[in-house]
């Protein structure tokens, strides 16, 4: 733990151990950085095409002071999760996605980047270098027996093994307690999250006049995450912000730029230091429709029907968003891709947010100017309960994938 201010950053260094996996509080990992074991690291000049990537121990990397990504802000990055299904194997949701977003944002700021298949190759190596950081989401099959027959079989067993027979009895409590043992000594332990995969594109070439730099360098590189808001899977509290903007027609709200997160700060920190959990934006031509929140996309809800502000170049088209429109209509949700006003948001049935950091995000409450409004009875609404339920269980395979939506290490 970093002395100065608390976090469990270690400066980037790989001091990654057994001893470590085994120390983090997988309780309580929040969307904290943890360093895992490796890195991939790719690079390429201005006009030329990436080539000969490699896995490197995760660490700091070296750049020039006058590096684009430092000076001017010539960067992107991608986010993306792992589960571990129940029957040891890894899965990526919707990777190619993510690979296209990037390649879409590179044009916008004028970076070559990885074609798909490099940009595949690459997360999947990353993921399966640093393997032991991916926990499972379920425990094996062996426990859910266990549970299963210590569930239904209860008085069973007790008028039958343990009151009769000793023998038995000795083998019913083996049982039951190896059950017990295989979901807490799994190291890391079931049901606590994922593998966060971070993918970056940065101009780490030297410029001083404003231009594009002359190399650029994709890497990619992860960490174990729990929930993203502190509230966990509870619902989150929000804030419109009526005077700072996200973005601006024309502008690049469309990419996943660095740039779009750092101008979100200072609303954001205002926010939590009163008390909400994150910042809802409005556009910045009429400051009255809704557009995002600063790491995720907003769905409201009114009499069952689903609408999210439409993809116009100041919303960032997130790969959960999308999944969650077609998931929604699948499950027979009428769903509309438009305008969503400020009113109309407050007059809401239910409120959540989607993203592959938030994944499903209850909204309990928003404020907008001096007016709070709350959404349901505290608890997470229906809709988004079984939006969520649905979303998750397909990313670690627990139900099948229709849409071809898994990738499988
Ligand atoms: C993600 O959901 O992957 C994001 O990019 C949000 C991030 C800013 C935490």
């Amino acid at each position: 733990t970093c002395a100065t201010c608390g976090c469990n950053n270690n400066n980037g260094n790989s001091a990654s151990s057994d001893q470590v996996v085994k120390d983090v509080d997988w309780d309580n990992l929040g969307f904290a950085f943890t360093p895992t074991d490796y890195m991939y690291v790719m690079k390429c000049c201005q006009g030329d095409t990436f080539s000969d990537g490699e896995l490197q121990r995760f660490g700091n990397i070296e750049l020039s002071p006058s590096a684009g990504i430092l000076n001017y802000g010539q960067g992107l990055f991608e986010g993306l999760k792992a589960y571990r299904k129940q029957d040891g194997s890894i899965l990526l949701f919707r990777p190619e996605e993510n690979a296209l977003r990037l390649r879409s944002g590179a044009e916008r700021l004028c970076m070559p980047s990885p074609t798909i298949e490099q940009f595949l190759e690459a997360v999947k190596y990353t993921v399966l270098a640093n393997e032991r950081w991916v926990r499972k989401v379920t425990m094996h099959n062996f426990s859910y027996v266990v549970f299963l027959l210590d569930y239904f079989f209860w008085d069973i067993y007790r008028e039958y093994l343990i009151e009769r027979c000793a023998h038995q009895k000795v083998c019913f409590f083996f049982l039951f307690y190896l059950g017990w043992l295989d979901l807490f000594w799994q190291i890391p332990p079931a049901g606590k999250g994922s593998l966060y995969i971070r993918p970056l594109l940065i101009g780490s070439g030297s410029v001083l006049g404003v231009a594009p730099a002359p190399e650029f360098t994709f890497l990619v590189y992860a960490s174990p995450v729990g929930n993203y808001f502190k509230e966990g899977l509870s619902p989150i509290n929000l804030i419109v912000e009526t005077n700072m903007h996200r973005a601006s027609p024309g502008g690049t709200g469309g990419v996943k730029t660095v740039g779009n997160y750092a101008a979100v700060l200072k609303a954001q920190t205002e926010a939590k230091s009163k008390g909400y959990s994150d910042v809802l934006y409005l556009d910045s031509v009429h400051n009255k429709y809704v557009e995002e929140v600063s790491s995720c996309n907003v769905f409201v809800v009114k009499q069952n029907k689903i609408c999210t502000p439409a993809i116009k170049g100041t919303i960032l088209p997130g790969i959960t968003r999308k999944s969650i429109i077609d998931i929604a209509r699948g499950l027979g949700f009428q769903v509309e891709e438009g305008a969503v006003t400020v009113d109309e948001l407050l007059e809401a049935d239910e409120v959540f947010c989607t993203g592959t950091a938030v994944v499903v995000s209850p909204v309990g409450s928003i404020t907008y100017l001096d007016q709070r409004v709350t959404y349901g009875k505290g608890g997470t609404g229906p809709v988004a309960q079984q939006l969520y339920s649905a979303l998750t269980s397909l990313q670690m395979g627990v139900t099948g994938d229709k849409m071809d939506w898994i990738v499988r290490l």
